[in-house]
């Protein structure tokens, strides 16, 4: 069971060990951790948005194309950016720390 953190833009730290196979945006509702994932995992909101350090974000598997669509136009978006709801859990990422941005903008909206 992989150990992961979630770092909030006030700097709270919550770990959790997360079930292996689970999205980090399911293991962030399952634990009340503040994402909000409005699209549920379909790539059309980016309030799944997660920041990582550079070690964690070349741990990943590549974003592909859509996933780099989306976070160009989330708030804040850093080169280490991902979308939660496309990072799967695996127990190679234990240890990932997700740092979560202050705000994040809702495209369902739009
Ligand atoms: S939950 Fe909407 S893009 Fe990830």
């Amino acid at each position: 069971m992989p150990r992961i953190a979630f770092i909030s833009a006030d700097g709270a730290r919550r770990e959790i060990d997360a079930e292996a196979g689970r999205s980090v945006l399911e293991i962030a509702w399952e634990h009340g951790i503040g994402v909000e994932g409005a699209c549920e995992g379909s790539m059309a909101c980016s309030t799944c948005h997660v920041i990582l350090s550079d070690a964690d974000y070349d741990r990943l598997p590549p974003s592909d194309e859509d996933e780099e669509d989306m976070l160009d136009l989330a708030w804040g978006v850093t080169p280490n950016s991902r979308l939660g709801c496309q990072i799967l859990l695996t127990e190679a990422l234990d240890g990932m720390e997700f740092n979560l941005p202050s705000e994040t903008v809702n495209h369902l909206d739009d």
